[in-house]
């Protein structure tokens, strides 16, 4: 395969760009336990010129994305350099935003996308207890009508920041989901163009600039640590940057919570629930949430920087039949939001789309704050001894761990 052209972003000083300071990585945690082992992929090495190479390369991914659900993602393209220049970009959202802009462009997720700026008040429109969370989401009306839908204060660096994210869509995802699609012995294409969607930097799905700020006492204790529930993303993949203030964790096969190391440059790739069910459950979508960091970063800010690519929204999520990988094997039934869809068809009824998957999801989004939900004989079940949170989507049930 001839090799991907690396990023190569409009230019930080062009006339009228105000000066932006750099972002410094606050410290790396010195705690070296409960820290999960990633595999990681070089993604460089898909324009191998070797086969064997390229066919040891998605024997990893394969590996990877049935056990774990996640892996870390390097040489993709983007140099450290310009990867922390899209973070200073962000430290100067939280900056430079203005209160007028806060109000302005508040986000409505009843409406099912969060789009817009989100409050540190909760998932809610409504401020309920303070979470510490900023957050800025570019959907496809965001992109196509920035001056009444962006922050004035980045006005100036769209060009970088939109340039930033048709590369990650267009250049990264689409390389990662041709590993994906060979690992199905499907065409390279057929995820690319089958099942992403398409039509603005981000297709249907949303890039993120995210600020966590360390709690007050009371949000602490009535979280329990929890920044964000255990979850599955609903999409097809997501990418993360890997930050030095490890919040991430994930679920582990031995079912403890693991925090992802920090590994500079890295893109931390979460397979999301519509690649598991098209996958017919052969990839397993990434059980993760967000907790308070180790002791010695209890007191830092973390800057995340996230893209949420999303599958085709019309389309009803089911196993590609196609795949000669599910023909041969077929499906892998133990994986959960697969089995719950599976379970679903089987009794005769139709599952959602991909959109209405997301956006009743974003609609009925609950805060971990939220002392009423969280707990047994609300949003909690006991199953085995052990808590677990539980909802209900459109008749299909999501059993998660605390
Ligand atoms: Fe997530």
């Amino acid at each position: 395969m001839a090799p991907a052209a690396p990023f190569n972003p409009p230019s930080a000083d062009l006339p009228g760009k105000p000066s932006v300071p750099k972002w410094v990585p606050p410290p790396a945690t010195q705690e070296k336990h409960n820290f999960a082992q990633l595999k990681s992929i070089d993604l460089s090495l898909l324009d191998s010129d070797d086969p064997a190479v390229v066919e040891e390369l998605i024997q990893q991914v394969k590996i990877a994305i049935r056990d774990d659900g996640f892996l870390f993602l390097e040489n993709y393209g983007v140099s450290l350099e310009q990867l922390h220049r899209q973070f200073s970009l962000a430290q100067y959202l939280y900056h430079n935003i203005t209160d007028e802009d806060k109000e302005r462009l508040l986000f409505s997720p009843e409406t099912g996308a969060w789009s817009g700026y989100k409050h540190p008040y909760g998932f809610k429109r409504h401020r309920a207890q303070p979470d510490g969370i900023e957050q800025f989401n570019w959907y496809k009306p965001d992109w196509e009508d920035q001056e009444n839908r962006v922050p004035k204060c980045l006005l100036p660096f769209m060009d970088e920041i939109e340039t930033f994210c048709n590369y990650l869509t267009k250049s990264v995802n689409r390389r990662l989901l041709t590993l994906f699609s060979r690992v199905l012995e499907l065409p390279d294409d057929y995820l690319w163009n089958s099942v992403q969607s398409h039509g603005s930097p981000t297709g249907e799905g949303y890039f993120r600039h995210a600020l966590f700020r360390p709690v007050q006492q009371q949000t602490q204790e009535a979280s329990k640590g929890l920044r964000m529930h255990g979850h599955t993303d609903f999409g097809l993949t997501t990418l993360l940057f890997s930050v030095p203030i490890s919040c991430l964790q994930i679920w582990g096969q031995d079912e403890q919570w693991y925090y992802v190391p920090y590994k500079p440059g890295a893109l931390v790739i979460n397979i999301g629930d519509t690649l598991e069910i098209v996958s017919g459950g052969h990839f397993r979508a990434t059980r993760h949430r967000v907790y308070k960091p180790p002791q010695d970063q209890l007191s830092y800010e973390r800057l995340s920087l996230v893209l949420f690519n999303s599958s085709l929204g019309d389309l009803r999520m089911m196993p590609a039949a196609e795949s000669p990988l599910i023909q041969r094997e077929g499906c892998v039934e133990e994986q959960g939001v697969y089995k719950e869809f599976k379970k679903l068809t089987s009794q005769g009824n139709v599952v959602p789309t991909n959109r209405q998957w997301r956006e009743i999801q974003i609609a009925t989004c609950t805060d971990p704050t939220d002392t009423v939900r969280n707990r047994v004989g609300a949003d909690q079940v006991l199953i085995d001894g052990k808590v677990m949170h539980q909802r209900e989507y459109m008749g299909v049930k999501v059993v998660l761990p605390v």
